[in-house]
């Protein structure tokens, strides 16, 4: 009987702690540029169309391929790639709409190119991908999200 408990518990324990491996996203409200570069990262311009279909289907591939990210933000977007289980803040969900409403394209550049502070999100341009690379798949990204 006590067993059996142990076994409910660990199940109940195994339940409750799948979803929240996936949850804890760090709060989105935040921007991750430090104060002093802010500015300067917000009015970054891509040089190409961020809605351009070509564009969105170049950073998918890159997303996908040379970029790796989805082994951690997921095939879909969606921040469950396989990199991503128990990963504290977990990957950034890019279909949830309201992350395109509070980051703007020059702030997600500044990301690729410093990372994130203190996260597993590291600086990805130059080491892994161009910077017009970086561009594509904010692209990419932000079509997940919608407008
Ligand atoms: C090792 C896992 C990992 C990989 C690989 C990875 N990311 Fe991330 N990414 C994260 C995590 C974790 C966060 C959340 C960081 C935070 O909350 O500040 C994140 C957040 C982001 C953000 C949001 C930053 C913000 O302002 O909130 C962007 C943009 C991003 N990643 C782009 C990419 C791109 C593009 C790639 C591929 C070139 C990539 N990531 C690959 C783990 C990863």
């Amino acid at each position: 009987m006590k067993l059996v408990k142990i076994v409910l518990g660990g199940m109940l324990v195994a339940a409750l702690a799948v979803p929240a491996a996936f949850a804890a996203e760090k709060d989105i409200t935040k921007s991750r540029v430090p104060a002093g570069d802010l500015e300067k990262a917000k009015a970054a311009k891509s040089p190409v169309d961020l809605n351009a279909a070509d564009v969105i289907a170049r950073g998918k591939a890159i997303f996908a391929g040379k970029g790796a990210c989805f082994s951690c933000h997921g095939d879909t977007g969606k921040g469950d790639g396989i990199a991503a289980a128990g990963m504290e803040p977990a990957p950034r969900n890019f279909t949830n709409a309201q992350f395109n409403k509070l980051r703007t394209p020059g702030e997600m550049m500044w990301v690729l190119k410093n990372g994130s502070p203190n996260t597993p999100m590291i600086a990805v341009i130059p080491a892994q991908i161009t910077e017009a690379e970086g561009w594509d798949v904010i692209a990419y990204e932000r079509s997940l999200g919608g407008k």
